[in-house]
């Protein structure tokens, strides 16, 4: 089947945000200990970060991490996690059903982001606390010296402040699972007090308020705009979060997710806006996509729930390659919309939901989600273009008719435009045609992640049984290119 691509240099979307390419370390399953803190692993540098999961992290180019939760936020005490190690107790974790033993925590966190040259994203407790101890905690990270809490930072060894920026204000306050559930009314409030108290430190912050959990809440719409008529004025991002697997077996609509992410965006950017037009006011309020995956949700219910040990294994996805098909579409739908989606975290980033997977005092490798984020990371900066396609539909059961071909294209600074393309169709290849406009087409590359096992796994045994390889199939004439795209299959292509 054909299918054909048309773009132009000169005809753009938007700025590539650096935010976009995100992640999320949350203390939960083993994404912290034995995760990317193993201070006994023979990669273990001094902080007790293992170092071959910090070269990955590299590799893998997330510019942002997102810390310390998603639900485990909303009953942390932030001072539990600070100060010498011997001293910080142990606690219950109400969300994960685990003990928290606090041996790494936001110093140890800010290490971790400079190891790594990634910026910090930390959330508030407004679930079992509130307006005070944000602003405690905002005074002990980012306030340099001369108070209490500034002083008790210094003590503890970190001199400089930490100058964290991107703060959200609590996590999925309308989910029944969280705990400190809110109505949208309460936690617009909340929203509000905090973000307006956190302002008076510093008026530069940037302020997440909490979205929907996901776009099936019950609640979706009238969450968000009585969240924002409460707080429109003092925060600059509302957040979304979606998950998706096949859960019925409709494995075509778990190919064609990226469809409800798309409206999910626009459904959020229409309410969002409504609320500024009845304020009268020029202020958009952007999304923060702050978690975003594909996840097998109904395989945890049912198996891994954990009775208060400590860093169990929760949440510990293996994905496939047509995982990281999907997976790649969605990262394309957040690169097509970032005039809107300024910001975005891969949930999560080790081993629970993780692009890495590691063995307690063994190895770390790549899942096959780590590809598509990795080539976009590395590629897709600088200005996303306006795409024309044309591409043969294949039939979902939830999406009803939908285009196999899902493509961005993102031209860089020097000139090069690189166009990722994901063919979310399971058994018909497709042979693509770019039309590239104005580009100069000098080399023409490609790399593309498939393989002839749908299901097939990078495992502790066998680590990279699905890697990207490179597409020989290319062909330049005329100014015209074409690539073949095999079934289900994620592409990178780089016109240099
Ligand atoms: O990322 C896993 C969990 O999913 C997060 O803790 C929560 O915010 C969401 O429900």
């Amino acid at each position: 089947q054909q299918a054909r691509i048309e773009f132009d240099p000169r005809f753009t979307v938007a700025e590539v945000p650096d935010r976009l390419y995100g992640s999320f370390v949350e203390h939960l399953g083993r994404c912290v200990y034995t995760g990317i803190y193993e201070p006994d692993h023979p990669t273990a540098n001094e902080d007790g970060l293992r170092g071959d999961v910090l070269d990955l992290v590299r590799e893998l180019g997330p510019t942002m991490i997102r810390y310390p939760g998603g639900n485990f936020v909303s009953s942390f005490r932030w001072e539990d996690s600070v100060g010498p190690k011997e001293d910080r107790p142990r606690r219950l974790d109400y969300s994960w059903g685990v003990t928290e033993t606090n041996q790494f925590g936001l110093s140890e966190f800010m290490k971790f982001c400079r190891a790594t040259g990634v910026e910090p994203n930390m959330a508030v407790n407004l679930g079992t606390r509130g307006l005070q101890e944000a602003l405690d905690l905002i005074e002990y990270a980012n306030h340099p010296s001369g108070t209490a809490w500034s002083d008790l930072r210094r003590s503890h060894g970190d001199e400089e402040p930490f100058g964290i920026k991107l703060w959200c204000l609590g996590n999925e306050m309308d989910g029944p699972w969280e705990v400190g559930q809110m109505t949208a009314t309460e936690y617009g409030r909340i929203a509000d007090q905090t973000a307006r108290a956190m302002r008076k430190m510093d008026r530069d912050l940037d302020l997440v308020a909490c979205g929907s959990s996901w776009h099936g809440m019950p609640t979706f719409g009238a969450w968000e705009s009585e969240v924002l008529a409460n707080c429109y004025g003092s925060v600059d991002f509302i957040s979304a979060h979606a998950y998706y697997h096949p859960g019925d077996g409709d494995v075509p609509s778990f190919m064609a997710s990226a469809q409800d992410m798309e409206r999910y965006i626009d459904d959020v950017i229409a309410t969002a806006d409504a609320v500024g037009a009845k304020l009268k006011t020029d202020k958009k309020i952007n999304i923060a996509f702050d978690e975003w995956n594909v996840w097998y949700q109904d395989e945890w219910e049912t198996t891994e729930h954990a009775q208060w040990v400590e860093a169990p294994r929760q949440l510990e996805d293996r994905y496939s390659a047509m995982d990281a098909v999907v997976f790649g579409s969605l990262m394309i739908t957040l690169l097509r919309r970032c005039d809107r989606v300024t910001a975005a975290c891969l949930a999560q980033l080790v081993n629970v939901i993780g692009p890495i997977m590691t063995e307690p005092g063994g190895p770390a490798w790549r899942q096959t989600t780590f590809y598509p984020f990795a080539e976009a990371s590395e590629f897709g900066r600088g200005k996303v273009l306006r795409v024309n396609a044309d591409s043969p539909i294949f039939t979902t059961g939830k999406y009803g008719d939908v285009a196999s071909l899902h493509s961005v294209a993102v031209a860089g600074e020097d000139g090069s435009v690189t166009v990722f393309a994901v063919n979310r169709d399971l058994e018909t290849p497709l042979s693509l045609t770019l039309d590239a406009g104005t580009a100069s087409v000098g080399s023409v590359t490609c790399s593309t992640l498939t393989d002839e096992d749908p299901h097939a796994k990078n495992t502790l045994e066998d680590q990279n049984r699905v890697v990207p390889v490179e597409n020989k199939s290319i062909a330049v004439a005329d100014g015209q290119i074409t690539i073949e795209l095999p079934a289900m299959s994620w592409n990178t292509i780089r016109i240099t």
